[in-house]
């Protein structure tokens, strides 16, 4: 019998975070599975999906069911994208260029954090589908320069610049597992903590055989070369993106613009006004500002702000088709899924990210089937209840 993330017992996201929690050393699992401060938003993101239940239409005899979507001009065969992860090659190694692979094989679109371990031009030839670029300006504009440059003569087909990082959020599993302390490289901080990784030889022995600890190639700053890992937290405080940046940005960077982290109306209205051809909205999956509402609830009134001058994506809380469902009902175009991936990644490498696409597909197929629904683009709200209440009032 299969074992590992192919098993068949391995039927949803959660079996997958299981395996990915035996696999991985404890601040490796606890970075991805984490949130900031009480967890209270990372939590709410998951809950929310609970309180729509669906409006089915029975005696719909339904074949084959239509998951494709066209987003910023590309055709993807699914309505969901892979979220940037920073850090992708600590989960599994060439994580970034593994998940990239499994995202065009899948047929939809890979988004590369700045702060991923390898390469921007390794990861765009590892994918046969569209690859995105994510932008933070740590080390500054320079640096941020060259990074765009790269990016356009790889061929990345987007830029998602992330507007919700101005200083990093108090995840306290970080802090208490001593990531800070194990990436110093100074054995006398390293060794109260380096027991957790010890107790994951085969991932130890992966780790190290990719290179250990690494660097960000894609930030390199003047006359150091690529930013070490140690500095990454700091670098992120100097290099808060505000809107004035924007026009900087695109002057630099000729291709579709996405403003990643959009939670209120005034700032969708403001990110049509600069002229970005996307938004996400996007609360980091819980990782930044905690108490701040359950992406969900903020995607309606986002929708209606937005109004047809952008395309209005999503993410927050993913993990299972009806999710997908759910928010596309409430108008999101496409959805992007971050831990959901990261686990499969974390559990068994590229296959375990095609394990949780697979899943995901086999959802969005069952549940459109089971609602009468022919497609993800005839998803509207007649789908879905919201209990009589408007949803930010759940
Ligand atoms: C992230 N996220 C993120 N976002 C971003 O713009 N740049 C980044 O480098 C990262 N890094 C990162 C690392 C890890 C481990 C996680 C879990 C998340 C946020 C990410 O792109 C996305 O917004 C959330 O992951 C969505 O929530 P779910 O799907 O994880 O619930």
């Amino acid at each position: 019998m299969a074992s590992g993330v192919n098993s068949p017992r391995v039927l949803t996201i959660d079996d997958l975070r299981e395996l990915a929690r035996r696999r991985l050393p404890r601040m490796v699992f606890d970075y991805i599975d984490g949130g900031a401060e009480g967890e209270i938003t990372l939590g709410d993101n998951c809950r929310v999906f609970d309180t729509i239940t669906f409006r089915p239409r029975g005696a719909v005899a339904l074949p084959a069911v239509d998951l494709r979507t066209t987003v910023l001009g590309s055709t993807l065969d699914l309505p969901l994208l892979l979220a940037p992860l920073g850090s992708g090659r600590m989960f599994f190694p060439r994580g970034e260029a593994a998940a990239a692979h499994a995202a065009g094989r899948a047929g939809t679109a890979y988004i590369l954090s700045t702060l991923s371990g390898s390469p921007l031009e390794e990861v765009k030839a590892a994918s046969s589908g569209p690859v995105w670029y994510q932008l933070y300006l740590v080390g500054g504009r320079d640096v941020a320069r060259a990074a765009i440059e790269r990016a356009t003569a790889a061929g990345f087909k987007a830029l998602v610049v992330t507007i919700d990082t101005p200083v990093g959020g108090l995840r306290t599993r970080d802090v208490r597992n001593g990531v800070r302390e194990l990436l110093s490289g100074n054995p006398l901080r390293m060794a109260p903590y380096v027991g957790q990784v010890l107790t994951r030889p085969r991932w130890l022995a992966g780790f190290l055989a990719d290179g250990g600890l690494m660097r960000f190639p894609n930030v390199v700053l003047p006359g150091q070369g690529a930013m070490p890992y140690t500095d990454a937290m700091a670098a992120l405080e100097h290099s808060v993106v505000s809107w004035s940046d924007l026009k900087w940005i695109r002057d630099v960077w000729r291709g579709p613009i996405v403003i990643k982290g959009v939670m209120i109306a005034e700032d969708a209205r403001r990110a049509v006004a600069e002229g970005v051809d996307a938004i996400v909205v996007s609360n980091h999956g819980g990782r930044q500002l905690d108490g701040v509402a359950a992406t969900l609830r903020a995607l309606p009134a986002v929708v209606a702000a937005a109004g047809s001058g952008v395309e209005v994506l999503f993410d927050g809380g993913i993990r299972r088709g009806s999710d997908i469902v759910k928010a596309l009902a409430l108008g999101a175009r496409a959805v992007l899924i971050g831990r959901a991936y990261a686990y499969g990644l974390g559990a068994g490498g590229g296959p375990g990210v095609q394990r949780t696409i697979d899943i995901l597909r086999s959802d969005l197929v069952r549940t459109l089937k089971l609602l009468g629904c022919p497609s993800t683009a005839a998803l509207d709200r007649s789908y879905i209840e919201t209990a009589g209440q408007r949803l930010s009032d759940i």
